[in-house]
């Protein structure tokens, strides 16, 4: 690969660019980072990415690299230059290079990354095949509602899917699903309702959920937003998960067991449809 990257002001060939060692993004996981999915050259769902920077940014006390409409050029010109028709852009703001202690250094800059990622997003064979989960408890830190890349613990917990014959992992705690490892968790009962768990400091805020609980609630579709327990997924017709790296995806199996006929099904397909549609339709 020969991508063009960002990094700190400069746009590079990957192998020339580089970060200190004493960079506490890689030191302490000290940042936090944003996926943006890109189609047909259009960002997705961007002023929305560009918000919960800020909130992470913030909620970590940390200062943005850059103005909001720096970091829209900077995407937009790193799709052009890597002619990038389909697929993701990640960022990763850290707060910079300074020698190591836990205290954070009084006027470090802060260093800012971003390299695009080809992927085919709408013709993924997973969509069609549905996606199989197993359940792991969850154990990662109690601030999930910010973007940190201290991402060990998903990490670990999809490897530990993939030990098992699966894709990926749902996190349990005190009996509920909290979200996936990199993806909210839904469950959509014979009713016709879906279920996702609520906002909290539990799980990260995603953007794609926001969007697809707007877009649902625009088609009239009902959503329930409160914990769910396993039993309850296992009882359910349909599951699916959303993230901006896959948008909607079907649920078929959790821990070996199917979701309602062991296939994706109608009501997943509908608002993958929908949501795919109407993003578009704002994409910048
Ligand atoms: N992950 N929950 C977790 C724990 C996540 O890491 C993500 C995103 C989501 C979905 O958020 P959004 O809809 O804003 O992408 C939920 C990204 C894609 C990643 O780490 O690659």
């Amino acid at each position: 690969m020969n991508r063009i990257v960002y990094v700190n002001g400069k746009y590079l060939p990957e192998n020339e660019a580089k970060v200190s060692i004493f960079d506490r993004g890689f030191l302490f996981a000290d940042g936090v980072y944003e996926v943006t999915s890109v189609l047909d050259g259009k960002l997705i769902d961007f002023p929305s990415h560009q918000r919960r920077l800020a909130r992470s940014l913030n909620e970590v006390g940390m200062v943005a690299p850059c103005t909001d409409n720096e970091l829209l050029d900077i995407h937009r010109e790193l799709v052009t230059r890597n002619s990038l028709h389909e697929g993701m852009i990640y960022l990763q703001v850290t707060r910079g290079e300074a020698d190591r202690d836990f205290l954070f250094p009084e006027n470090a800059k802060p260093t800012i990354v971003l390299f695009t990622q080809a992927k085919n997003l709408t013709n993924s064979p997973k969509i069609k095949s549905g996606y199989k989960v197993i359940t792991v408890p969850d154990l990662r830190w109690k601030r999930r509602d910010i973007k940190t890349v201290q991402l060990l613990y998903p990490s670990m917990a999809k490897m530990e899917a993939t030990r098992a014959g699966a894709d990926d992992a749902w996190l349990v705690e005190d009996g509920f699903i909290t979200e996936g490892t990199s993806n909210n968790a839904y469950i959509v009962q014979a009713s016709g309702n879906i279920i996702t768990r609520n906002l909290s400091n539990d799980i990260l805020h995603g953007i794609t959920r926001a969007t697809l609980l707007q877009f649902a609630a625009e088609e009239g579709v009902t959503v329930e937003q409160r914990p769910f327990t396993l039993d309850e997924a296992l009882g359910a017709e349909e599951a699916f998960i959303t993230a901006a790296s896959l948008f909607v995806a079907p649920v078929i199996e959790i821990d070996g067991k199917p979701v309602g006929n062991g296939k994706p099904g109608p009501i997943v397909s509908r608002l993958r449809k929908i949501y795919l549609e109407k993003s578009m339709e704002a994409a910048m």
